[in-house]
């Protein structure tokens, strides 16, 4: 089963075995490194390796580990940012660009899965989009209008493939859907073949710019003329980070009583919005809705989305059995687009890909494209559109990566008695909680067998404070989206250095287990 950044299991995860790679890696020297073994990395680093370059792939975890292991792969041209907004902010020739960009992603899916034999359960699918008052009736027909000028096949359809009552839908045609992690994986092994090497559990701990990049890992230094983050939010402090905002999404596979499963895709126009689509995985079909969206550590309770997506599943559904609940972190961009190409402030030899918002799938073959053209110096129309630099500097902000920073250490040399942290007793099994202790905050997490996990919870990104995501059972930063599991480590970046952990005396596990 693949790992993942969190505690519940996704479906995918859950049917796919951990990547193993078949080739050992004694260079140190290549093209190309990507950072980052989700969709983004893996089809860059392909689309780089079957151009001629020697590339290396460097996941801190295993491949899929991050959201890549947790979208609900909807691939799509109708994208969360209407074409209303796109339009608005970029015109109508640039919304068409977007359309056309991510037709191209799907395709190179589709071509990749065809050509490489790789069976992911690709399938092409319709997108329906319904209505259910006047009002998103009104906006409905807005985003028609603006989808079918960016060049969408759109049109009103009486029918819609979910049982949701509903006043008007649209459909769009040459949408698709595919098993996220069966895809990456044989694009994986495809890489390997062509001679690209992969490297697992290893984290970047810093990157130097000589007249190499060096990028020095806890397995060594290596080098290269080009550098990919592909860690769906680059490390470092950035205007990146200013620019967009971490968000969680909430989704669930589920079995009916009857056979009545969508075959397409569907979506209501509530906000946050709901989704719904079927997937075949080893046999069995499941109905995977999602929706319940919330700004990363702005959800007192995320159990809470969990229990209300159910109810609304079930409300439509006949449900026979929830199977799997997970969540999935994505970042909203500021202006609608994702920002692909040079990093900020760095104008030559480091690429990002980030900003995805809720079309991670398509996005990402997206920059896979156009990182590839970027890195090969081949002229692209999509560059300016996506160019992270794009961003106006905040007056002020200082744009720099910095790895390695100091971190202030509070708790350091110390092991606290548990009968003296304030609430531990009160702490449920499975339960985290930030408590005072003295002066200081401590965030305390009661596994359920009664151990105590300590840790400072100041995130070490840019100092905010961490909170408690009792669903997936981690720490997640409301300011830019780090999150870390209960013993500090990171999970998700932008952070790179884990949180200061802890020591709690043995008489905290006694106590947990009364
Ligand atoms: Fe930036 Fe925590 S992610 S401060």
């Amino acid at each position: 089963m693949i790992h993942r950044d969190g505690n519940c299991t996704s479906l995918w995860q859950d049917h796919t075995g951990i990547y193993k790679s078949d080739r050992d890696v004694a260079d140190h020297h290549y093209d190309v490194i990507v950072i980052g073994g989700g969709i983004t990395g893996i089809s860059t680093a392909l689309l780089l390796q079957e151009a001629g370059k020697k590339c290396l792939v460097l996941e801190a975890r295993n491949l899929c580990f991050g959201t890549t292991g947790g979208t609900t792969a909807h691939l799509n041209t109708l994208l969360d940012t209407p074409y209303t907004t796109i339009s608005k902010n970029f015109g109508e020739e640039n919304a068409a660009l977007v359309a056309r960009a991510t037709k191209e992603a799907i395709e190179l899916i589709n071509t990749n899965c065809k050509r490489y034999l790789i069976d992911c359960d690709f399938m092409e699918a319709d997108a329906f989009l319904f209505a259910q008052d006047e009002k998103q009736e009104r906006e409905l027909e807005d985003i028609r209008k603006a989808s079918e000028a960016a060049g969408l096949d759109v049109r009103y359809t009486t029918g819609i493939p979910v049982p949701i009552p509903f006043t008007k839908a649209m459909q769009a045609k040459g949408q698709a859907k595919f098993n996220p992690t069966l895809y990456v994986h044989g694009l994986a092994r495809v890489f390997e073949e062509l001679g690209g090497a992969i490297v697992q559990e290893c984290p970047v701990q810093a990157i130097e710019k000589n007249d190499r990049m060096e990028v020095i890992t806890i397995k060594g230094r290596f080098s290269a003329v080009d550098i990919v983050y592909a860690t769906h939010i680059p490390p470092g402090i950035n205007l990146l980070h200013l620019r967009c905002a971490p968000w969680r999404s909430y989704a669930m596979a589920v079995t009916l009583e009857n056979d009545q499963y969508p075959e397409d895709l569907a979506y209501d126009m509530h906000d946050p919005y709901n989704y719904y689509r079927t997937q075949v995985v080893d046999g069995q079909k499941y109905l995977v809705a999602g929706g319940m969206d919330h700004k990363t550590g702005h959800e007192e309770e995320t159990g809470r989305c969990f229990r209300e997506l159910e109810s609304i599943v079930r409300q439509h559904f006949p449900v026979r059995e929830v199977c799997y609940r997970w969540s999935s972190q994505y970042f909203e961009p500021a202006d609608g687009l994702p920002y692909i190409g040079h990093l900020p402030g760095e104008q030559e030899h480091i690429f990002v890909a980030t900003g995805y918002s809720g079309n991670g799938m398509v996005y990402s073959s997206v920059a896979a494209l156009l990182l590839r053209q970027l890195i090969l110096q081949e002229p692209s129309p999509y560059t300016e559109l996506f160019d992270p630099n794009r961003i106006k500097p905040v007056a002020g902000f200082t744009n720099f990566i910095k790895h390695n920073a100091d971190v202030v250490k509070q708790f350091a040399e110390k092991f606290l008695p548990a009968e003296n942290i304030p609430g531990l007793s009160a702490l449920a099994p499975g339960e985290g909680k930030v408590v005072k202790y003295e002066d200081q905050k401590l965030a305390v997490y009661k596994s359920e067998s009664g151990e105590v996990h300590a840790i400072h919870p100041v995130c070490t990104h840019m100092r905010c404070d961490v909170k408690w995501n009792s669903a997936e059972r981690s720490w997640d930063c409301p300011c830019h989206g780090a999150r870390y599991d209960v013993d500090g480590n990171v999970l998700t970046g932008p952070a790179d250095r884990a949180l200061e952990k802890v020591g709690v005396s043995t008489l905290a596990t006694e106590q947990g287990r009364h």
